[in-house]
């Protein structure tokens, strides 16, 4: 059984004060919902803080972005060992950094293979634009950004990657993909995987939905078969809110 994973992507939301106060608003109650894991990604400031307010707790944190040198003149840019010991997770291939920064798939893979040296769990995004999306591109867009992204993981790292499928339109738009779209792309992703490691370790890994996600949709997807969890942006900015996910994943999943 796949353990559900919900990880909250902050994106440029919450000051370090902020973040601060919303984790301890938080941490108790979901500190009760062991069965899912729980994540949350603040900004970059905001790291230090919530790692401190969640030391000692099963709550983990994640960045929302590294980059894949381990040092150097890249101004704006964190390395993954300025991430060791704050993070767990951090989010490569965002929708968001590949539209405004520029991240490619190449890089998406470089960022990975980076991350994955220095111990750090990669939540690898990948989606398609509305306009691919129409022409019925969808399988074969993810399915490439999918091949790209794990060239050159070995199959022993797998264990340490969640994915998250996150199709671009339904990002942020209040428009979000059926339960039953969404299960299909991602099932189309495991085969990929499968393909590329065996039946077996596609089975073991974790596949996340994004966009969208709320507490009124999130039981249709979490009640798909190869939806492992989400990664919600608007949604985990609010404190009942991000708890109520926790809860109807476990829910969803017969884990209560
Ligand atoms: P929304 O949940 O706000 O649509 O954002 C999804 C997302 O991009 C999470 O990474």
């Amino acid at each position: 059984m796949r353990k559900p994973i919900i990880a909250g992507n902050w994106k440029m939301y919450k000051t370090p004060q902020e973040a601060v106060a919303f984790v301890n608003a938080i941490k108790d109650r979901l500190v009760a919902l062991p069965a899912a894991e729980r994540v949350v990604c603040p900004p970059y400031v905001a790291l230090p803080g919530v790692q401190a307010a969640l030391a000692g707790t099963d709550i983990a944190v994640g960045a929302q972005d590294v980059h894949w040198q381990e040092e150097g003149a890249y101004t704006s840019q964190i390395a993954p060992r300025m991430l060791k010991g704050l993070v767990k997770y951090v989010i490569i291939g965002h929708s968001e950094t590949r539209e405004f920064l520029g991240v490619t798939d190449e890089m998406v893979n470089k960022k990975a293979q980076a991350a994955l040296a220095h111990g750090l769990h990669p939540i690898i995004a990948v989606g398609e634009s509305l306009a691919v999306n129409e022409a019925g591109q969808t399988q074969q867009f993810v399915g490439r950004q999918i091949r790209a992204a794990f060239e050159g993981i070995p199959a022993e790292a797998l264990a340490n990657v969640v994915v998250a499928y996150e199709p671009i339109w339904a990002i942020g738009t209040g428009k979000s993909a059926t339960g039953e779209q969404a299960n299909a792309i991602i099932g189309s992703i495991r085969a990929i995987l499968a393909e590329l490691y065996g039946h077996e370790h596609a089975e073991a890994m974790r596949i996340q939905y994004g966009g969208s996600v709320k507490p009124g949709n999130m039981a249709e997807f979490m009640s798909q078969p190869h939806i492992d969890g989400a990664l919600v942006g608007g949604a985990s900015l609010k404190e009942d809110s991000f708890v109520d996910l926790v809860r109807i994943a476990i829910e969803a999943k017969g884990l209560a």
